[in-house]
C-alpha cells in the first residue's frame, strides 16, 4: 500500500520571491495613497454618506476563495475610503474626536507589523509602553511610583479606574464576595459628567442609581456645597459614599471642576478621587493653561484619551492610578501559565495584563512614543493652545453676530451655540437648530455636533483638530446664517 501524498503545508504569507515583490509594490501604493489622502483632505467634503452602490458592495456572500489582495484593495479605495467619519477633515468639530495624524498612520502599519503581544513579556515593545507612561506621568503630574495603562479609551480608563476605586473602598475584599449585602456604594459627579462614568459604576454592579448627579452652576461646574450636602445625607442613610469624580473638560462645554476644592473634600471624607480628563487633561501640557487644572495632580486615579488632543489615530486612551499596590489589588491574579519565569522573554516582574481587564493587548505605545519623540510634546501643547485660541475666536465671532446665540461661556475648547434669527419665537429654536445641523452635515461643508444646555438645542463645536484654521470658522459662521436665513 503506497503512502498518501503529504499535504501541501499553507501560509499566509507570500509564496515566492515575485509574489514578495507584488506584495510590497502594493504596499507601498497603498502608503502613498494614504499620505496623498491625508494631503488633500481638505479638498473633500467632510461627510458624505456611503452610495448606494458603495453600500451594496458591503453585503455580499462570506468570500469562500480569496479574490487576492490587489482587488481587494481596489474595493477598498471605490467602496470605503471615500466615506469616512470626517474627523481627519479641518471642519470636523463633532463629539470630541481627534484628527490623527501622518506619522500616527505609519506608526500604526509598523506596530501591526511586529504585531507585539503587550500582556507583558520583556520585550521592547512592552518597554516602549513603559517609556510612554512614564512621560504621561510627568506630563500630568503624577508620581513616578503611580501605576498606569494604556487601553481602548477614556471609557475604559474610567471602568479600570473605578475598579481601583470600588476595591478600596469597599470595607471588604469585593473582588472575593462581590458587593451583595454590602451598604450602597454611592459616587458623586456632576450633571455634566459623561455617560461613561455611569456605565462604569453599572458594569461594576454598583447599579446606576448609585450615581449621585450634581448641580453646576453658571459655567456648568459642580456645586462644591451640594457635594458636601449629598455625601453628608447620603452617610446618614447609612450609605457608603467612596468615590468623588471631577471633570477635566466636561463632554458639553468643556468645563473644568474645581478640582482642588473636589479633592479636599474627597480627603477629608476619606473618598477616592476619580478625574476625568478625556480630553481636557492634556491641557496640562500648556503652561499657560496649566493652572485651569489644578488639583487634577491629586486624583487617586485619571482617565484620559491620547486619541484626542493628542491626536494619535485611535485607539489610544490611558488611565493613572497613584497607588500601584492598590492598582494591582483591584486586576492581579497569579496563574501558574503566566507566571513569572526566572529568566527568557516570560522574566518581566509585572505584567500589564495585572493592571486592567485585557489580557492581550495590542501595541498602541509605538504611535504615541513615534509621535511624542518625532513633533515633541511642546508642539502639541502649542496645537491645544490653537484649538483654545480658535474657540475663543469663534466664541466672539458667535457673540458679534445678532442672529447667533452663545449658551456656555468657553472654557477651553468647546463653543456652544445656536441660530436664533431676528426675533424668532423660543418654540421655533430646537427644530431650526436641529434641521440646520442636519442640512449643515448633508452639506459636507462643516460637522459640529450638537447638545442640549438648559433644555436648549444648540450647534457644539469641539475644538481638537490641529488642522483647523481660523478662516474655517469663519466659513463655518457664514454657513449656519446663511442656512439659518434660509430656515427662517
Ligand atoms: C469628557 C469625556 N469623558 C469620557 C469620554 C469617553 O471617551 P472614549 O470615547 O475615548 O471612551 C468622552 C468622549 O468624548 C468625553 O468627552
Amino acid at each position: 500500500m503506497s503512502n498518501p501524498p503529504t499535504p501541501v503545508e499553507e501560509t499566509l504569507d507570500p509564496e515566492s520571491p515575485e509574489d514578495w515583490e507584488a506584495l510590497r509594490s502594493l504596499g507601498q501604493r497603498m502608503v502613498g495613497d494614504v499620505m496623498d489622502y491625508l494631503r488633500t483632505v481638505r479638498e473633500r467634503p467632510v461627510w458624505r454618506p456611503p452610495t448606494a452602490s458603495a453600500r451594496a458592495s458591503l453585503q455580499r456572500p462570506l468570500p469562500r476563495e480569496g479574490e487576492g489582495a490587489e482587488a481587494v484593495y481596489r474595493d477598498f479605495v471605490e467602496n470605503v475610503l471615500p466615506y469616512p467619519t470626517g474627523n481627519i477633515h479641518p471642519r470636523f468639530w463633532g463629539w470630541v474626536m481627534g484628527t490623527g495624524s501622518p506619522l500616527g498612520t505609519l506608526a500604526e502599519l509598523l506596530a501591526a507589523g511586529m504585531n507585539s503581544h503587550l500582556a507583558g513579556y520583556e520585550d521592547s515593545a512592552a518597554r516602549v509602553e513603559d517609556q510612554v507612561l512614564a512621560w504621561c506621568r510627568e506630563l500630568l503630574g503624577f508620581p513616578a511610583q503611580a501605576s498606569g495603562l494604556l487601553v481602548s479609551g477614556a471609557s475604559m480608563a474610567t471602568l479600570v479606574g473605578l475598579s481601583v476605586a470600588r476595591s478600596e473602598k469597599a470595607g471588604v475584599d469585593v473582588r472575593r464576595t462581590g458587593v451583595h449585602g454590602l451598604p450602597r456604594m454611592t459616587l458623586y459627579a456632576s450633571r455634566e459628567t459623561h455617560a461613561c462614568v455611569r456605565r462604569a459604576v453599572e458594569v461594576l454592579g454598583l447599579g446606576g442609581d448609585s450615581v449621585r448627579l450634581l448641580p453646576v452652576d453658571a459655567n456648568f461646574r459642580v456645586e462644591v456645597r451640594a457635594l458636601r450636602d449629598a455625601i453628608s445625607r447620603d452617610r446618614v442613610e447609612g450609605l457608603r459614599p467612596f468615590c468623588v469624580v471631577g471633570n477635566a473638560g466636561t463632554v458639553n462645554t468643556g468645563a473644568v471642576d474645581d478640582l482642588e476644592a473636589l479633592a479636599d473634600v474627597a480627603t477629608q471624607e476619606g473618598l477616592w478621587f476619580h478625574v476625568d480628563g478625556a480630553f481636557g487633561a492634556l491641557a496640562a501640557l500648556s503652561p499657560r493653561l496649566r493652572p485651569l487644572l489644578r488639583g487634577m495632580e491629586r486624583a487617586d486615579s485619571l482617565a484620559f484619551d491620547l486619541h484626542k488632543w493628542l491626536h494619535i489615530p485611535f485607539e489610544a486612551g490611558c488611565v493613572l492610578v497613584r497607588s500601584e499596590a492598590a492598582h494591582r489589588r483591584a486586576f492581579a491574579y497569579q496563574t501558574e501559565y503566566l507566571a513569572q519565569m526566572p529568566r527568557g522573554l516570560a522574566a518581566r516582574p509585572s505584567m500589564f495584563s495585572e493592571y486592567g481587564v485585557q489580557l492581550t493587548r495590542g501595541f498602541r505605545a509605538l504611535k504615541v512614543w513615534m509621535s511624542l519623540k518625532a513633533h515633541g510634546a511642546s508642539k502639541f501643547a502649542r496645537l491645544i493652545e490653537q484649538n483654545v485660541e480658535q474657540a475663543r475666536r469663534l466664541g466672539e465671532l458667535v457673540d458679534a453676530e445678532p442672529e447667533l446665540q452663545r449658551l456656555a461661556p468657553v472654557s477651553l475648547n468647546v463653543v456652544c451655540f445656536r441660530y436664533v434669527g431676528r426675533g424668532a419665537p423660543e418654540a421655533q429654536l430646537d427644530a431650526w437648530n436641529r434641521e440646520l445641523l442636519c442640512r449643515l452635515h448633508e452639506s459636507g461643508v462643516a460637522v459640529p455636533s450638537y447638545t442640549t444646555l438648559d433644555g436648549r438645542y444648540c450647534l457644539r463645536v469641539c475644538l481638537t483638530n490641529h488642522r483647523t484654521r481660523r478662516e474655517d470658522l469663519d466659513v463655518l459662521v457664514r454657513e449656519v446664517l446663511r442656512l439659518g436665513r434660509k430656515l427662517s
